[in-house]
């Protein structure tokens, strides 16, 4: 008899993000003629920068010829790119990666829900409250989260983010081994000192564990003073593999591409206790399951790193994170407190109400899609998150008939 993997069972609801779209669905289907504005999912509108286009032209032109076409790529990703990520994300930045300590794969998403793996299902994973829903959900599925009670996995430890700490977990009491850290923070938009991470890094060292550090928003950092990455800190080679995303960077939601970075001294342990390096684990996997990035992709994606491409995707960054200005001033204006927006495409905004109950009422009087906090945890009830991401036309449309409406 075929059973199925009983841990499915274990799973809230549907994946936030399709909860959303079959709710607005259902809307638009009960109300044709209304005009719907998208500030939920973080889903870029703008197009590529002209740099990554051109790359990606002319990627496509070289598999017209047979002396320039390319099957099967590298396992781990073309050099081209591994070295311009290397030198760009990592050595101007004082950090120490390596072209073969980065894997590049079609999504942070797929990443970190993979990731988990590699690991063992008897270990301990402490998941931020309010989160990016993978996390949890990749987790659920693989067995590691126990019973579901009172709003919350038992064998989680939660890592509550509140007004209080900034929207910046404090360290466990308990134990963790798996750590999960994403700043700029999806879905409040917080960031992390190099303070804040470094007793994290301290952390994973002192309790073997190890953090998987999703920097998918890094492109938004604007202020000098916030670590771009996690090898940053001192000791995190040891304790912590990193994903990042062209996805929000330069506009590849569409496109697919993205990378995440093992380093070679990066340890987990066995059953005896033993220490393993976790990169010829990651690179089993990630071989046997997968099977790379298109060549005319992975160029689009070297190109961000050209001069044009820098400037491009900066641009593109900026008009983002001018959006984000906007409904950050329209919504203090109406009397919402809101952190995020600065370093980050996500506003954060308490409603102090249902945070469903909202997402309903800005959807039917106002047209306006947002993601309803509690859909990120159970701290996450009393919020709603708004994204930057859309075109500077419809995000006054919408801010003009939230104010409207709310008002
Ligand atoms: C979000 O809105 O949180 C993100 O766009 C989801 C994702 O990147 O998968």
């Amino acid at each position: 008899m075929i059973r199925i993997n009983s841990n499915y069972d274990k799973l809230q609801a549907s994946y936030l993000f399709s909860t959303i779209a079959k709710k607005v669905a259902e809307f638009q289907k009960a109300n044709p003629g209304r005009e719907i504005i998208k500030l939920g999912i973080g889903d870029v509108t703008e197009p590529l920068p002209e740099a990554c286009i051109q790359a990606f032209h002319s990627g496509v032109d070289e598999m017209t010829d047979a002396g320039t076409f390319r099957g099967y790529g590298p396992e781990q990703g073309y050099a081209f790119l591994r070295e311009a990520i290397a030198e760009n994300d990592y050595a101007l930045r004082d950090a120490e990666i390596q072209p073969d300590e980065i894997f590049i794969s079609d999504g942070a998403k797929c990443d970190s829900g993979n990731l988990q793996e590699i690991f063992s299902t008897d270990i301990t994973v402490a998941i931020p409250d309010p989160v990016y829903p993978v996390y949890v959900d990749s987790n659920v599925m693989a067995g590691r989260a126990g019973r579901w009670e009172n709003g919350r996995y038992q064998r989680f430890v939660y890592l509550e983010s509140h007004e209080e700490n900034g929207f910046v977990p404090d360290l466990p009491k308990e134990k963790a081994d798996l750590i999960y850290l994403c700043f700029p923070n999806n879905p409040t938009g917080s960031t992390a000192t190099k303070e804040q991470l470094k007793s994290w890094v301290d952390y994973a060292l002192e309790n073997k564990a190890l953090i998987l550090f999703d920097g998918a928003y890094e492109a938004f950092i604007r202020d000098d003073t916030i670590p771009h990455s996690i090898y940053e800190i001192e000791g995190a080679r040891e304790v912590s593999i990193e994903m990042k995303s062209f996805s929000k960077t330069a506009g590849f939601t569409g496109t697919r591409c993205a990378f995440t970075v093992v380093p070679e001294t990066c340890r987990a342990f066995d059953a005896a206790g033993g220490s393993r390096r976790v990169r010829p684990l990651w690179n089993r996997r990630h071989t046997t399951k997968f099977n790379g990035v298109s060549y005319p992709v992975q160029k689009a994606a070297a190109a961000v790193y050209s001069p044009a491409g820098k400037q491009q995707v900066k641009r593109l960054i900026d008009f983002y994170l001018s959006n984000a200005a906007i409904i950050v001033k329209k919504m203090e204006a109406l009397g919402y407190a809101c952190s995020g927006g600065k370093n980050s495409p996500y506003i954060w905004i308490i409603t102090e109400t249902d945070s469903w109950e909202f997402f309903d009422t800005l959807l039917n009087k106002a047209g306006v899609v947002c993601t309803p906090g509690s859909g990120f945890g159970k701290c996450g009830e009393g919020f709603i998150r708004i994204s930057a991401f859309n075109s500077r036309v419809n995000v006054e449309k919408a801010m003009e008939r939230i104010t409207k409406a709310m008002g």
